[in-house]
């Protein structure tokens, strides 16, 4: 913007014609000290950024006493401690969420989450592309065939008027994903699946504290399925839940997580039920349960600092932030926004992200389009696979990725930054903005010194 207004006052004067000369005459070595200072770093510039990035993950001394607690207790294992369903009814409550269940990562709960929705060999669940590949295995877990609809590029989650076309007499449940934190179209989700009579998981695995229509992620279909990974706003090393507002899913989630153990409602003889080994283990339960006010504070913070950047970010030629719900609030695991190189003269994404890295800002490209990295194309040969469906439905499947012309626009134009870096001052963001802004002014050049 600087550098915007002071090529503007130049234009000014020069039209004022002579007697704005001796005022440019003056200015003059101002102005070439300001063009230098504001060239791009990757030109040999002054970095815009040079104070660093909260780190992640955060560890409080604090923390220490109870952790030592448990592990100096010799109690460990769920069945013989209290830590675990302490964390349970804590993070039921902070969602509003009936009950929860903590699970060993976002990934069993995903998996857990979609046997309990009677997902099985041979059905079909319908399911964000733009996702971590996490949400693809777990389907592929139940050998089940994930079905993708489609990406909205304007809020980068499931578009859902891409769902029905896409339900088969084999489809179950409906798997949208609250990608970056950014809440689903949930209302839209949930009228599909009563129509059709699908079970809806949503895969909240980066969305503790998003919100939609004043309730929380988690909370809005059937099952919520949350990860506590290293990386994630309240993270253990590894860990998950799943959260409802029905009491007897999550029932039913605890034995089938529980090795098939009888629980609450679900009750029956013997090994009445199948099951596996899923639990979470009392170290990870007393890290998490200190770490709730902090979520709640640094939400806040993310988000003020995500309003301030999406309120300008969009005033940049060929930068779109994203578009949420109505009445939603999103949490921004990554903070994204779409770039468009033909607004900046060329220069691709990649050389746009190695340009703000320079300006001391990393960020990058995301999800690419995972469906033709090789896993699906493994498990649909696989003689398993082969059994359950037809070859001519397996290439009917196979070709219509092709369809997914949003998402292919999504992976191919979305850059974002971590969510580390929403911790920062106000100032972090002028600076984000600042190094956009010095990159678009000098696109061109940077497009000739990149090559
Ligand atoms: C969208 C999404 N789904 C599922 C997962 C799986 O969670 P976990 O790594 O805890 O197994 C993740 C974790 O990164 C995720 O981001």
């Amino acid at each position: 913007m600087k550098n915007h207004l002071t090529r503007r006052g130049f234009m000014r004067a020069a039209v004022a014609g002579s007697a704005a000369l001796t005022w440019l005459g003056a200015r003059r070595a101002t102005l070439a000290f300001g063009a230098e200072a504001a060239k791009p770093a990757l030109l040999g510039g002054k970095p815009v950024h040079q104070g660093g990035w909260a780190r992640w993950p955060q560890w409080r001394e604090s923390w220490e006493p109870k952790v030592l607690d448990v592990l100096r207790s010799g109690r460990w294992y769920r069945a013989s401690g209290q830590q675990v369903s302490e964390f349970e009814k804590a993070y039921a409550q902070l969602l509003g969420a009936k009950s929860c269940l903590a699970t060993a990562s976002g990934t069993t709960a995903l998996m857990v989450s979609l046997h309990v929705m009677d997902v099985d060999a041979g059905d079909e669940v319908i399911v964000s592309p733009y996702t971590f590949i996490a949400t693809y295995n777990s389907v592929l877990n139940s050998r089940a065939l994930p079905v993708f609809a489609d990406t909205d590029p304007a809020t980068m989650t499931i578009d859902p008027a891409s769902i029905p076309s896409r339900i088969t007499d084999r489809t179950r449940a409906i798997l949208p994903v609250h990608i970056f934190g950014m809440p689903c179209d949930m209302d839209a989700i949930n009228a599909i699946a009563r129509e059709h009579k699908l079970g809806v998981v949503e895969d909240a695995c980066q969305a503790w504290l998003g919100e939609y229509k004043g309730r929380k992620c988690g909370t809005l279909g059937d099952l919520g399925c949350f990860s506590f990974q290293e990386s994630k706003h309240i993270p253990s090393g590894e860990g998950g839940a799943i959260t409802s507002m029905s009491e007897k899913l999550i029932d039913k989630a605890n034995s089938f997580h529980n090795c098939g153990r009888a629980c609450g409602t679900n009750q029956g003889n013997g090994s009445f039920t199948r099951g596996n080994n899923y639990r979470m283990t009392h170290v990870q339960a007393a890290i998490l349960l200190q770490q709730f006010d902090k979520l709640v504070k640094e939400t806040e913070v993310r988000q003020a600092n995500a309003d301030y950047l999406g309120a300008h970010l969009g005033e940049i030629p060929g930068i779109t932030p994203v578009r949420l719900p109505p009445e939603s609030r999103a949490v921004w695991h990554l903070y994204p926004f779409r770039y468009d190189a033909s607004q900046f003269s060329g220069l691709s994404r990649n050389q746009f992200a190695r340009a703000m890295s320079e300006e001391g800002i990393p960020c990058g490209g995301v999800y690419s389009e995972q469906y033709y990295d090789g896993l699906l194309d493994e498990a649909i040969a696989s003689r398993g696979y082969k059994r359950l469906w037809s070859a001519e439905r397996l290439k009917a499947y196979r070709d219509s990725f092709k369809e997914l012309k949003g998402n292919k626009q999504v992976c191919q134009t979305t850059v974002a930054m971590t969510q580390n870096m929403l911790l920062g001052p106000r100032s972090d963001m002028d600076h984000i903005l600042e190094a956009i802004r010095k990159i678009h002014a000098h696109s061109a050049a940077l497009v000739k010194a990149m090559g």
